[in-house]
């Protein structure tokens, strides 16, 4: 039932721990308990008759036995305290440093020096391989670029266009309305 309950919450924090302690249980009791059980309660012979004959090899069967008993609980919760001890260390790892972000928060606003250098960044590294095909260069001023400014790097880029009637292809510059489908070096 514990397990039932366990695994139908996200493994998170008290969860983990109480899901080990009930699968360590449950494995214990199958695998340790019902079989430890079986070797003590069986030496025992029926009695045929209350007599000393009788309590002899009773008492010397749980004599032999008490102790290993006792040695696998406890290596059982010797092996509890180490996954439990585990599980502490997984929880206990540092956590990440808090960051002091510009945008932070309702009242936060963008570092536009930043927000050109990633787009100086995007144009000269990553537009290798990844487009931004639906973006209009107009977009640019989001990143705190003038509208003379956004002319500017469209005029920096050229489309071709598909074939005229004439089936010749023209190429003309790019303008702050038109997607940047060629922001690429
Ligand atoms: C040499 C080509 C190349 C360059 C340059 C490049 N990328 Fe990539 N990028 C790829 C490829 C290929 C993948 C897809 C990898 C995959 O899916 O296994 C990818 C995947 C990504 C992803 C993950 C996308 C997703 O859907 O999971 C991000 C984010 C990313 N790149 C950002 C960048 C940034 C930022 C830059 C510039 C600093 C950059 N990339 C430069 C080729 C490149």
């Amino acid at each position: 039932m514990t397990l039932g309950y366990v695994g139908a919450h996200p493994p998170a924090g008290t969860i983990v721990v109480v899901g080990q302690l009930a699968t360590f249980y449950y494995f214990l009791h199958f695998l340790v308990l019902i079989p430890l059980i079986g070797k003590i309660e069986r030496p025992r012979p029926l009695p045929t008759s209350i007599g000393a004959a009788v309590l002899g090899p009773a008492g010397a069967a749980g004599g032999t036995d008490m102790p290993r008993f006792v040695l696998a609980v406890a290596a059982v919760l010797a092996l509890a305290a180490g996954s439990i001890g585990i599980a502490r260390a997984q929880e206990e790892a540092p956590p990440a440093p808090h960051q002091q972000w510009s945008f932070e928060g309702v009242f936060g606003t963008y570092d536009e020096a930043a927000l050109q250098r990633g787009y100086q960044v995007y144009k000269e590294v990553c537009s290798a391989c990844h487009a931004v095909k639906h973006l209009y260069y107009r977009d640019l001023s989001e990143l705190g670029y003038s509208d003379d400014q956004v002319k500017g790097i469209a005029a920096q880029f050229q489309v071709t266009d598909g074939p005229n009637d004439q089936a010749t292809c023209s190429s003309a510059r790019e303008s702050p309305r038109t997607r940047s489908s060629a922001l690429r070096q």
